[in-house]
């Protein structure tokens, strides 16, 4: 049987896939939490687990290096989705790419400022718009960047909106809704067939049962 490599990442993406992983068969055989280990084995003798950062896993899957992955959208967005397959919306890590700014912030004259770490879906979306911006490229903690005048706007994900209204700042553009994805390596999907197509139909059956608890 040929052997698979799921790249996810730590925190909420790796938290919310792991439960629909188990109700697809395969789980961790040892907790991530507790170990420095990057790749991990699984009960599924086939599948191996390879914990990496998020923004990485599209460059991991595209390139081959693992044959399946769990990616936000906004992180496919920024990336350029077009080298992987994007079998199953897993309905995860649900949010918004949005535009924020100060509350009640006048307009800007002159070239507006944004800072975020999603600089290629900023741009697109600008010039789109036929706005010219100056792109302000940050790596975290985007919010602060109005507040220390920084920048005039921030792009960033919103869930609740407690980030932005703890910092004075408010929603003020819709970009894109977000929920992670399934994504498959081209060569992978035809090459290991007989292994990927049963994970991804086990998947897309816990997703639907969700779907329908909810409901
Ligand atoms: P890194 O830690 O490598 O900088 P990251 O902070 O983007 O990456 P996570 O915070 O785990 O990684 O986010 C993973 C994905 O979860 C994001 O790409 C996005 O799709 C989604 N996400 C981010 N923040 C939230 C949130 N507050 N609520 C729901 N989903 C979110
Ligand atoms: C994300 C994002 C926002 C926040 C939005 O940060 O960067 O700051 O969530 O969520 P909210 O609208 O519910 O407040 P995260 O919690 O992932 O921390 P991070 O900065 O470590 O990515």
């Amino acid at each position: 049987m040929s052997q698979i490599i799921i790249a996810l990442s730590k925190g909420r993406i790796l938290n919310d896939t792991l439960p629909l992983l188990r109700e697809a068969g395969i789980d961790l055989l040892d907790d991530p939490e507790k170990s420095r280990k990057l790749i991990f084995p699984t009960t599924h003798a086939a599948v191996r687990i390879v914990i990496i950062r998020a923004t990485d896993v599209p460059t991991y899957v595209e390139n081959g290096a693992a044959d399946i992955g769990v990616a936000g959208k906004d992180v496919l967005m920024e990336h350029g989705g077009g080298g992987v397959y994007e079998p199953l919306d897993l309905g995860i890590a649900r949010c918004k790419l949005m535009v924020a700014g100060p509350v009640n912030a006048p307009a800007v004259q002159g070239r507006l400022r944004v800072a975020t770490k999603f600089v290629n879906i900023t741009q697109r979306y600008y010039a789109e718009k036929g706005e010219q911006v100056e792109l302000i490229k940050l790596y975290g903690s985007m919010e602060l960047a109005p507040l220390m005048g920084l920048a005039d706007r921030i792009v960033d994900v919103v869930d609740t909106g407690k980030t932005l209204k703890e910092n004075g700042l408010e929603p003020t553009e819709l970009i894109a809704h977000v929920t992670s994805r399934l994504i498959v390596n081209k060569a992978a999907m035809k090459m290991k067939h007989a292994v990927i197509q049963p994970i991804i139909d086990r998947l897309e059956a816990a997703v639907a049962r969700r779907a329908s608890a909810a409901a």
